[in-house]
């Protein structure tokens, strides 16, 4: 089982949203995936009732549970746990990282966001666990941004992910519909993006989603 945490102590950059992409293509794949929603708010369990029934299972989770949670996960044959985490200073963010394979963190082109970048890059460099960074919400037709976020992600030096999450309002009417942008318009360039996410993502812990699948058949 791998575990990815998605933490950035900024508010409102897409943490969520990575967290709901990546859980539902892993599901798509054929993975056994579970989300935890570690924010209090608990936004990604209300998109997952909205979603019915649909993979993949999301629980929410305190820093009390998260052991316990992913150990069960662990026996019950889950493949792959999601974590979103809060922002700003929390105590479920360290927890994530703590227990996790590989710590994303979405940053979106703001200054405001770019100020906060240095506390979560330590948090995952005091963990010392694999750590990457997402530009999220970049204007897109540009990349003017994505160049100074490169710069802005090396000095933290967190290796910057080379799928990068344009601003499309497809993201929001996807929430809002319990779906995500994949599913809400599959041959869309936001559905395109967080694909290359995905296969960088999927790659990076060796998810080996064909041997998973070959597995249950
Ligand atoms: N790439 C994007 N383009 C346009 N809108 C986006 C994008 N990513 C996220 N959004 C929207 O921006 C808002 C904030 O995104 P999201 O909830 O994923 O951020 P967050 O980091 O989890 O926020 P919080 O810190 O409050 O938990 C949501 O309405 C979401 O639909
Ligand atoms: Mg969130």
């Amino acid at each position: 089982m791998k575990t990815i945490a998605i933490a950035m102590q900024k508010g409102g950059v897409g943490k969520s949203t990575l967290a709901k992409a990546l859980g539902v293509a892993g599901a798509r794949a054929g993975l056994n995936v579970l989300v935890l929603d570690m924010d209090s708010q608990q936004s990604t369990t209300q998109w997952a009732e909205r979603r019915k029934d649909a993979l993949p299972v999301v629980r929410f989770a305190t820093e009390i549970d998260l052991p316990k949670l992913l150990s069960q996960a662990e026996e019950a044959g889950c493949d792959l746990v999601v974590i979103d985490t809060p922002p700003a200073r929390s105590t479920e963010a360290p927890a994530a990282v703590e227990y996790c394979d590989l710590v994303l963190v979405p940053c979106a082109p703001d200054i405001e966001a770019y100020e906060q970048l240095p506390r979560t890059a330590r948090l995952a460099r005091t963990s010392e666990k694999p750590a990457a960074a997402v530009l999220t919400m970049a204007q897109p037709n540009s990349r003017a941004e994505e160049d100074i976020a490169r710069q802005v992600f090396e000095t933290v030096k967190l290796p910057m992910v080379p799928a990068v999450i344009h601003r499309f309002k497809v993201h929001r009417d996807a929430s809002r519909e319990g779906v995500t942008a994949c599913e809400l318009e599959p041959d869309g360039k936001a559905a395109a993006e967080l694909e290359a996410l995905w296969d960088w993502v999927s790659a990076e812990l060796q998810l080996n989603t064909s041997a998973v699948v070959h597995k249950r058949a």
